[in-house]
């Protein structure tokens, strides 16, 4: 399966709603601090979730932490100043997943080491909220993997 990773995610109830995605998709979560709150923030606990859907998600000091450890195959990093899209990527087991925090976008430094894809958007409009850029990319890559393990 692949790693999603949330860079310094701020606002809980989207991180919530991640969780759901991860738990609903079997992708794994991977939260770098600092995090803009605790994981037993009660916006957190009102998406809902179960004990079994925390149990995936993992918290780490640094992106380079993180990164040592899964050492994935790729690192796609989704960004508005990509220039490649989404649905052009060939996403494959193995791979990780990155987004960045919802008020500051991943830092340059950062999203420059990754291959960078970019959601449409028409012009001159805001970026997507964060839980929902997740959703699109997470159930293009799992489509693209024959959404392996799915009921049906
Ligand atoms: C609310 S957005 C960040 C907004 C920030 N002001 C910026 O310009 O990057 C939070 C994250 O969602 C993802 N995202 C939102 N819209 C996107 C898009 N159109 N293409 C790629 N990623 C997007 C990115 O990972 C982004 O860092």
């Amino acid at each position: 399966m692949l790693d999603l990773i949330l860079y310094q995610p701020e606002i809980p109830p989207n991180t919530g709603n991640i969780i759901r995605l991860c738990a609903n998709t079997g992708f794994r979560l991977h939260l770098i601090r600092p995090l803009g709150f605790e994981l037993d923030d009660k916006r957190l606990r009102r998406a809902g979730l179960d004990y079994h859907e925390y149990s995936r998600v993992q918290v780490w000091d640094s992106l380079e932490l993180c990164l040592d450890e899964l050492q994935p195959a790729r690192v796609w990093a989704l960004t508005t100043k990509a220039s490649s899209r989404y649905s052009d990527a060939r996403f494959a087991a193995g791979d990780a997943l990155l987004f960045g925090p919802e008020t500051r976008g991943l830092p340059d430094d950062i999203r420059q080491r990754f291959q960078g894809l970019r959601l449409p958007m028409l012009p001159e409009s805001r970026s997507l909220n964060l839980s929902n850029a997740c959703a699109v990319v997470v159930y293009e890559a799992w489509r693209q993997l024959g959404f392996a393990g799915a009921m049906v």
